[in-house]
């Protein structure tokens, strides 16, 4: 029978005016199993809740925002109270869509829409957009407020009322940084949270997060009552949190439900409320993997200045790109490689086309072309809009004529002027480098960026970006802990891909440690620097980490000759299908990716030993493969025998079903290629 959206309880006696009774509207999803309610209440004041499979899930919660005259600060705008429902319009889509690269590059869309128009005495119209599918749901606010010109928003009254306490996974809210390390803790014991927000409540997974983010700062969330979590917005910094227009949107407000955790993962909500490519050649978008001249300098046996430890010399990166080509390898990435770095944490003053005297960079891009690699520039700004700004057209035009079409960019330090790097101003300012990018045809991977909400299905050019803690904390601190790769998969990566830099071969630094050019840097001498994982794990993260752009991050020279690496040469950065087969935040992963005819697996555990029993089902039927397993050895160990590692090779077809062991803080990845008959 086919699925029809419900409704609804719309008190129609209130329609044609004022009422003082509440009034209120349902929608559910498609498979009717989640309802998303909305009403008013005595108060006139705007109230959701959501049920999940008859059970509430998230009670009562207000809606809304406040704000001001932006010309007249004194005087506030209601956008929160004495709404009454005008009209309900009801759609529903069910359809296919397609993007150029992504974990799936066809998506289902499948959701039921209410839009419910809501007026108050002030004349203020809002229209509150709500759309439910079967893994979650989206609501976003449309305001239109005739009587000012432009608005202050002040707060955002959005709650999110768990009906019962449960285990969460997040990071703390900041207004700078999410490169922080994520707590297992009840919803009751979180203060506050970044967003995803991934959480279990009663039988049910859940993720709170925002879709399309634009011109809007961003959002986190406070408990301010038992199991209450209220919006918050990065403020500016006069205090207020947004300058809109008098009609303006906010971005989705979102909360992915499912009841198996990788069901989180395996959801398109996110891309499902973004808007479809406003870039209508999408050609020239391709995913790559690459290396580059970058853990040299975070290890400390390089730098990023021009001195005797240079790393971006035209030497060095001749010797990069000859790796890139001869290992199957697409980009290389140069960072130090132009003048400035001297004021990196002072001025932060950089120049973005002027090379290094030891780095000849047309000689390396015509060098890197002959060979049919891409070179990966850099764009550290170490928080200088302005002086970036200042550059940022000249400098992409630059790197367009030197056929430069992949950009790294950062934004470690502090923002100009004293604004933090999640606000309106600078979610308008990493926009404003996307599209200036796309105009050039050049593909982005922003560090230290503003938090991935789905733009890149509307400007697929926005690859991929850092936005959690990364390989480098790997290089000058204690490091991510076992449980931070199996973590991201169900939280950060939920938003969308991640620049982790995964593929430490050198686990234990033994080729570097004593190096004689090696100067600590961003760290303590006291601090053990290690990497907290076994080899075979991090051959895994190249699979789970999904990034368009992925890096095999160590210096070239542990990788050359390894047997290990051969999985990295096979793999392929641009699939077409994923699917997360098993899996518990913190705990394990066990991610089935294809490109091509090629499959790829990938298999994580934290501190603790692990096996699964994976069936091949996902495997083409009738195909024989070639199975490459890299496992850690039986002896393996994070802590104390990190390296060994074990290779086997056997024939598979979707019928075979496999063991798979995984040693504390281990891994395996297992590449699948068809036998050519
Ligand atoms: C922080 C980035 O995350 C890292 O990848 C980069 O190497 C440094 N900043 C320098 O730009
Ligand atoms: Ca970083």
């Amino acid at each position: 029978m086919k699925k029809i959206n419900i409704l609804i309880a719309l008190a129609v006696a209130c329609l044609a005016g004022s009422c003082s009774q509440a009034e209120q509207a349902e929608l559910t999803s498609p498979d009717r199993h989640i309802v998303f309610r909305v009403k008013t209440d005595s108060l006139e004041r705007m109230i959701y809740s959501v049920e999940v499979n008859g059970t509430a899930f998230i009670e009562d919660s207000p809606l809304g925002l406040t704000a001001v005259l932006a010309n007249d600060k004194g005087k506030s705008v209601n956008l929160s109270e004495g709404f009454s429902i005008k009209k309900a319009k009801r759609t529903s889509v069910n359809e296919l869509w397609e993007q150029p690269w992504g974990e799936n590059k066809i998506n289902r869309d499948n959701h039921n829409e209410l839009a419910l128009t809501l007026e108050n005495e002030e004349g203020v119209e809002l229209l509150l957009r709500v759309r439910v599918f079967d893994d979650g749901l989206g609501f976003r606010y449309e305001y239109s407020v005739p009587s000012a010109d432009s608005l202050l928003v002040a707060d955002e009254l959005t709650s999110f009322d768990f009906a019962e306490d449960g285990p969460s996974w997040t990071i703390p809210a900041s207004t700078e940084t999410y490169e922080l390390l994520y707590r297992e803790l009840p919803l009751s014991e979180v203060a506050n949270a970044n967003t995803p927000a991934t959480f279990k409540s009663g039988n049910c997974y859940g993720s709170i997060h925002e879709a399309a983010l634009y011109d809007f700062p961003e959002m986190t969330l406070r408990q301010v009552g038992p199991l209450k979590f209220k919006a918050e917005l990065a403020p500016r910094k006069d205090g207020f949190k947004a300058l809109v227009a008098n009609e303006f949107h906010t971005p989705w407000r979102t909360i992915q439900i499912s009841d198996k955790a990788v069901g989180l993962i395996n959801s398109p909500l996110i891309l499902n409320l973004n808007e479809p490519s406003k870039i209508a050649d999408v050609s020239w978008l391709k995913p790559i993997k690459y290396v580059g001249v970058w853990w040299g300098m975070h290890l400390g046996i390089e730098t990023w200045t021009m001195d005797e430890r240079h790393g971006a010399t035209t030497e060095n990166a001749k010797r990069y790109i000859d790796f890139a080509a001869e290992n199957n390898i697409q980009g290389v990435l140069f960072e130090g490689w132009n003048v400035g770095w001297a004021s990196w944490g002072g001025t932060q003053h950089f120049n973005y086309t002027k090379p290094y005297d030891d780095f000849d960079i047309e000689e390396i891009c015509a060098y890197a072309a002959s060979k049919g690699i891409t070179v990966i520039n850099h764009h550290e700004t170490g928080g200088n809009i302005v002086n970036y700004e200042s550059q940022l057209e000249t400098s992409l035009q630059w790197m367009e004529d030197l056929g430069m079409n992949y950009l790294k960019t950062g934004y470690a330090g502090g923002i100009s002027n004293g604004n933090n790097h999640h606000g309106q101003l600078m979610v308008n300012h990493y926009q404003k480098v996307v599209e200036a990018a796309a105009a050039h045809r050049i593909c982005v991977d922003a560090h230290e960026p503003i938090k991935p909400t789905g733009i890149r299905r509307t400007w697929p050019n926005m690859m991929t970006r850092e936005g959690a803690r990364g390989k480098e904390w790997d290089a000058w601190s204690a490091g991510n802990p076992p449980s931070h790769e199996v973590t991201l998969p169900f939280t950060r990566l939920l938003a969308g891909p991640m620049d982790f830099t995964p593929g430490t071969f050198d686990i234990l630094y033994e080729n570097t440690r004593n190096h004689p050019k090696r100067v600590l840097w961003n760290c303590s001498p006291d601090v053990y620097m290690r990497v907290n994982t076994t080899l075979a794990k991090q051959l895994a993260e190249w699979v789970i980490l999904y990034s368009p752009m992925q890096m095999a991050s160590d210096l070239i020279e542990n990788y050359e000759g390894h047997p290990c690496f051969q999985f990295f040469r096979d793999f392929d950065a641009d699939c077409d299908w994923s699917l997360a087969l098993d899996g518990e935040p913190g705990q394990f992963i066990a991610v089935v990716r294809r490109a091509g005819e090629k499959f790829f697996l990938g298999a994580a555990t934290n501190e603790s030993a692990r096996d699964m029993s994976v069936k091949l089902d996902f495997l083409k039927k009738g195909v024989e493969y070639q199975a490459v397993v890299y496992a850690d050895a039986p002896d393996a160990d994070w802590k104390s025998n990190p390296c060994a590692y074990e290779i086997r090779s056997l024939k598979v077809n979707s019928e075979s079903e496999m063991e798979i062991h995984m040693a504390p803080g281990g891994g395996q990845a297992i590449s699948f290629i068809p036998v050519e008959k």
